[in-house]
């Protein structure tokens, strides 16, 4: 019988996926379940066949190069890779797998969680609940905007695009969206296709970002492209902090160019630009896209899914690299 692998889990993921794991592999993971720095992450590579890693555990060119021969395939608890040296793992040979399907679901509904939240000013209510402020209702308290007939402008319309689509959908949101290509007419969902993002701008009353960060991607949300909005839109965004220059979204909320901006995720996380805290028009989350238990199950299964499949032979069901 081969002998049993061992596989680094960066950080105490959900009892069920930790019990699967237990259960195939010797594994090595933190008690304390802290972050690991650089060189505590390749002193823990250098121990094991293979590692579960997660967002926060830069994988970059320097740790690729400094993993062991027995080393063979970092599983990413994401569906995310901006965090994995792609180009360092191919040329080291290094299998990379992911976790696509998980995060879909979850992470579409905190786009609408934001969208709501931007809309309708929740974040300016619930810290008026909070600091004692509120005096009663009046006609004019935190007028917000209603969600139907709104165009909604879905930068990349992957399958976390799609659910979000089919979500807004249901609150009568008329859709439009921005990808390579077209999808099929029974997967659009009635959303009308934009072949360049300028285009999609210009009719978004709410944009939201669900593309991966990747050179083509990153600060795809500058001056010129905000000002192309309807004046007054709301911004969301689920996918990656650096799709958005900060500056330049800063500057349209002071200015009233974006109304309202409902933000999960951050360039530099948990950094974020300090500016966007003392804006009354943005409603912040702390990068909560994929926090349901459902998804984080299914997130670790699917990465457990490459590692098994590896190790087995097998291609990896979720592969990357
Ligand atoms: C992902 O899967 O990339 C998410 O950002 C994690 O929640």
């Amino acid at each position: 019988m081969a002998a049993t692998k061992r596989i680094l889990i960066t950080r105490r993921l959900p009892d069920a996926v930790m019990a699967r794991a237990r259960a195939t592999y010797d594994v090595l993971h933190d008690a304390d379940d802290r972050q690991l720095g650089r060189d505590e992450l390749v002193a823990a590579c250098r121990e094991v066949d293979g590692a579960l890693i997660c967002i926060r555990d830069k994988f970059d060119a320097t740790v690729v190069d400094a993993l062991p021969q027995r080393f063979g395939i970092v599983s990413t608890f994401s569906v995310g890779t901006d965090h994995i040296d792609l180009a360092a793992a191919r040329e080291r040979g290094l299998r990379v797998g992911c976790a696509p399907n998980g995060v879909t679901i979850a992470t579409a509904e905190i786009a609408m969680l934001l969208i709501l939240g931007a809309a309708r000013r929740a974040g300016e209510g619930e810290r008026m609940m909070r600091d004692a402020s509120w005096t009663g209702w009046e006609p004019l308290q935190l007028v917000g905007c209603r969600l139907d007939g709104k165009r909604l402008g879905i930068v990349g319309m992957g399958k976390i695009g799609k659910a979000l689509a089919q979500r807004a959908r249901g609150f009568d949101m008329e859709l439009h969206y921005y990808n390579r290509r077209p999808l099929p007419a029974e997967e659009a969902m009635g959303a009308t296709y934009h072949a360049s993002l300028e285009s999609l701008l210009a009719v978004s009353d709410v944009l939201s970002l669900n593309a991966p960060s990747t050179p083509q991607t990153r600060g795809m949300l500058d001056a010129a492209a905000l000002a192309r909005l309807p004046r007054g839109a709301i911004v969301v965004n689920t996918a990656r902090g650096d799709l958005v220059v900060d500056e330049d979204l800063i500057v349209a909320l002071r200015s009233g160019q974006v109304g309202y901006a409902g933000l999960d995720v951050y360039a530099g996380e948990p950094n974020l630009d300090p500016r966007y805290r003392d804006l009354p028009n943005t409603f912040l989350l702390p990068h909560l896209g994929s926090a349901a238990i459902e998804a984080r199950n299914q997130m670790g299964f699917e990465a457990l899914d490459n590692i098994d499949a590896f190790f087995a032979g097998r291609e990896l069901p979720f592969p990357v690299v």
